[in-house]
């Protein structure tokens, strides 16, 4: 007998020995008479002999069979290609597939149908819109408006920026301060265009490249501007800073943002886009409606007003 019927029977055994030990005989779980564990262990030879019968053949057939049919007339190094037409069979399964694809788009489950997701983001929405009405006329009071802004910001951004918003030793910018000197060096040499929303032309890289004027410059803007700083005032113009950021650093609309203290437009358009910078990444905030993100605008530049 060849081996691998050996080593068939050989498993097959062990299987069926594995198997009555398991669940059936004197001394299995369901113990003597228990004809539900008789008719498992039947079912499960069964299986196996089954299984290995099959599984002998075609280990057979693929040691001694020769392929036949007409070659094609072309082959490749040798290896050559037969023009067998597809089994009947497998025809019938791909184009019932095809068409069975095509009624699963169209019909069974068409695009843009119902999807949990789907109702999930429209509860959402109209959860916002409830929201938006229902706080429009208290947020008019500026008090109330921070307050929202707070509680937001303590869901929203405590994680990195911390409870204080002092940024938990550098891991986010700390919010009481507009800005660090290293960050303001870090925009200077890379220059930056991630707040899209608000100042879409972003700033270019660059424009000082003598490190004593980097250094006067980014100490200026991160001390505030100090009117008694002389050189860094005069870096500031030789930069041209001025003409987009203003002669104190009190921002542009549309064309840079506040660099004296931190403003609800600077703040809205990094929650709307993300920010990448000195410190590290922060990701957009797209779950936010508008007066949330005006609330934390409020909250946020209320920090860094001295
Ligand atoms: C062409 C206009 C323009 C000029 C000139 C310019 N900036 Fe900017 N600046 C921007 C814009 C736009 C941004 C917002 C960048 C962004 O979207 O990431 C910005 C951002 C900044 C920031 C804030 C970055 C932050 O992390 O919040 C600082 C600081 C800054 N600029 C300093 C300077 C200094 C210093 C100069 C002069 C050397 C200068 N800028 C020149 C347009 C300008
Ligand atoms: C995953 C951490 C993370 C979360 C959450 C996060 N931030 Fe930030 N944030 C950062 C990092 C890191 C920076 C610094 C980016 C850089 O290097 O300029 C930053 C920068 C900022 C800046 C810009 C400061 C500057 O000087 O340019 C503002 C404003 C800000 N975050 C506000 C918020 C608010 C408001 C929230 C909550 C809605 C929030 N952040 C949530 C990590 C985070």
């Amino acid at each position: 007998m060849n081996k691998t019927i050996l080593a068939a029977i050989a498993f097959l055994l062990l299987m069926a020995g594995a198997t009555y030990l398991a669940v059936g005989g004197a001394g299995g779980m369901g113990g003597e008479g228990d004809w539900v564990n008789k008719l498992a262990i039947s079912g499960a030879v069964a299986l196996f002999v089954i299984t290995t019968v099959v599984v002998v053949k075609f280990v057979k057939q693929m040691q001694n069979d020769t392929a036949s049919g007409k070659l094609a007339d072309e082959n490749w190094d040798g290896i050559g290609e037969y023009k067998n037409e597809a089994p009947f069979g497998y025809s019938v399964i791909y184009f019932g597939l095809v068409v069975w694809a095509i009624w699963y788009m169209l019909a069974g489950y068409p695009l843009g149908s119902y999807s949990q997701i789907g109702e999930y983001n429209k509860e959402v929405t109209s959860h916002d819109k409830k929201f938006e009405a229902k706080y429009a006329e208290k947020v008019k009071d500026p008090e109330y408006l921070k307050e929202m802004g707070e509680s937001a910001f303590n869901s929203n951004c405590a994680a990195c920026h911390g409870l204080q918003a002092d940024g938990m030793d550098g891991k986010a910018s700390d919010l009481h301060e507009r800005i660090s000197a290293e960050s303001v060096k870090y925009v200077i040499n890379n220059g930056g265009n991630y707040m899209k929303t608000s100042f879409p032309g972003g700033m270019p890289p660059m424009l000082l490249q003598d490190p004593a004027q980097i250094d006067a410059v980014s100490n200026y803007v991160a001390n505030g501007f100090k009117a008694d700083d002389a050189a860094g005032k005069a870096a500031f113009a030789a930069g041209t800073c001025n003409t987009c950021h203003g002669e104190n650093g009190e921002g542009m609309p549309m064309v840079a943002p506040k660099l004296n203290a931190m403003d609800a437009d600077m703040v809205a358009s990094v929650l709307k886009d993300g920010k990448k910078g000195a410190i590290g990444a922060m990701p957009a905030f797209n779950n936010l409606t508008d007066i949330q993100i005006k609330a934390i605008g409020a909250y946020v530049s209320s920090l860094s007003q001295k």
